[in-house]
């Protein structure tokens, strides 16, 4: 399924390569919240500097720097209210609809200034698009949920060429042949699992660049999960996914980077191996071996 005998045998090969230079030795102390870890990547699609979050008085995020790589697929992790959903929200600007929300620093993306005061933020949620916990179709048919975002953002002229981003997108979603006799039929109608692959079939319908996904495999059994990140892996080729997860083993599975976040603080970013079998950071120690979180 994902990381491969050839990946493993590579990763192993760069932690020993880390080792070597004495890296992988270094344990930041409990208290110091300086990220650990390169957070700047060669190829980046997004690239967040100096990020800071409010809810009012309450400072969740707290001067994250991080890029995101072309075609990677990177995995947030960190104990309950560390401030996952507020980052991965501030990606594509959906903490804008949250009421005493405000955002400082600057979150490129392809050289873009997201938060550009004259950028129109409806095409923004399209090239930047987001699966979230719970499948969310619309009360449409599954034909409609896919074609909606196409019509809307003037993506397809003619009937034709919407009937095939529909097909692509559900095919691309591992979904068409589950679905392809009932299109007509409520997209509410099928299992979570299918529901969460119509939901990122309906992502990917926009074309989008980035995909950013908040934990969305929690209301799904093990077998949609499986499903669902087998598709992530296949996602990576075209795209850029940014995944929310509470499961160690889901990040470790699917992902090639890894950003451990505590108390609104980016603690470590690194290769995902690296961080699973050999963190910098005590606080990424004390959570990936259970110790909290
Ligand atoms: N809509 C909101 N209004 C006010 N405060 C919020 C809002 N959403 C989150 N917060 C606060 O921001 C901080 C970070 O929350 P966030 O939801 O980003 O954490 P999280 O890491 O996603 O947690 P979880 O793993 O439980 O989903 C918390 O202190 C939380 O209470
Ligand atoms: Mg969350």
């Amino acid at each position: 399924m994902t990381n491969t005998l050839a990946d493993a045998a590579r990763i192993t090969e760069e932690a020993k390569q880390a080792d070597a230079q004495g890296d992988s030795h270094k344990k930041a102390l409990g208290e110091d919240f300086r990220t650990v870890g390169r957070i700047r990547v060669d190829k980046p699609r997004m690239r967040c500097t100096e990020v800071n979050v409010f809810y009012g008085q309450n400072h969740a995020i707290k001067g994250v720097s991080l890029d995101i790589g072309a075609n990677e697929v990177i995995a947030m992790i960190g104990p309950s209210g560390c401030g996952k959903s507020t980052f991965l929200r501030s990606l594509n600007r959906m903490n804008d609809t949250i009421e005493g929300c405000r955002i400082e620093g600057e979150i490129l993306l392809d050289d873009q200034d997201i938060y550009d005061k004259k950028l129109d933020v409806v095409p923004l949620r399209a090239r930047v698009g987001m699966v979230f916990q719970k499948p969310n179709p619309f009360p449409k048919s599954i034909y409609e949920n896919i074609a909606y975002g196409p019509r809307i953002h003037g993506i397809a002229a003619t009937r034709t060429a919407l009937d095939e981003i529909v097909e692509t997108s559900l095919r691309k979603a591992g979904l068409w042949e589950e679905v392809k006799d009932r299109l007509d039929k409520p997209g509410t109608g099928l299992s979570g699992g299918q529901q969460q692959r119509l939901c990122i079939a309906r992502a990917i319908a926009v074309a989008p660049e980035v995909i950013l996904m908040d934990e969305p495999c929690s209301a799904l059994d093990p077998i949609a999960t499986a499903k669902v990140e087998e598709l992530i892996d296949e996602l990576r080729a075209n795209y850029t996914i940014a995944i929310v997860t509470h499961s160690m083993q889901q990040a470790a599975r699917v992902s090639q980077r890894t950003a451990y976040f505590h108390l609104g603080n980016l603690v470590e970013v690194g290769n995902t191996t690296q961080i699973f079998t050999n963190p910098r950071h005590k606080l990424t120690e004390d959570y990936i071996t259970g110790r909290f979180g």
